[in-house]
């Protein structure tokens, strides 16, 4: 069975990546999806997002990764994938994460949510939380993966 982890990875975290492992397990084939968001003002481009999934991902010889603009339903039919993974951090996550399962299945309700919780030593970790404790000099190197520590640092450091 093919199922979409979806989000917008700005940038990927462990507790991204431990969720895909551990969905790579579940499913026969895991297709990363970056959403466009035309509401969100990315740090890290697209094509920068994608890169760095690929990087991390690539001991997992059933995970791709892929950008999409559209419905993540459509994108799921296209594929032929029958699941959407998401990750569930705290019950905070949950009112936001139960109206998209139930907005997308009244969009196509041949596509199933499946919830996974987040592992514990993740369960407070959040994109935005690792660029700002970069920003401001902490150490994040056990929170996101070597590829995107390093061009947080590159980035922070072509900004001065
Ligand atoms: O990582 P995020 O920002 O919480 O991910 C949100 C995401 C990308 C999963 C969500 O915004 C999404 O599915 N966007 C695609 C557009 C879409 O299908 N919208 C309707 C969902 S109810």
């Amino acid at each position: 069975m093919k199922a979409i982890y979806p989000g917008t990875f700005d940038p990927i975290t462990n507790g991204h990546l431990d969720v895909i492992e551990r969905a790579a397990r579940l499913f026969t084939e895991v297709i990363v999806a970056v959403a466009v968001n035309p509401e969100k003002h990315p740090f890290f481009d697209m094509d920068e997002r994608v890169a760095m999934i690929r990087e991390s991902t690539e001991h997992l010889s059933n995970v791709e990764t892929v950008a999409f603009p559209g419905l993540l339903v459509d994108l799921a039919a296209q594929l032929g994938a029958q699941v959407i993974v998401k990750g569930l951090r705290a019950v905070s996550d949950f009112e936001y994460e139960f109206q998209m399962a139930q907005m997308n299945r009244k969009l196509n309700p041949g596509v199933e949510t499946v919830f996974m919780t987040t592992a514990s030593q993740y369960s407070f970790l959040s994109s935005s939380m690792a660029k700002q404790i970069v920003k401001l000099g902490g150490d994040i190197s056990d929170l996101v993966p070597a590829p995107v520590l390093r061009r947080l640092r590159e980035r922070l450091a072509s900004e001065g």
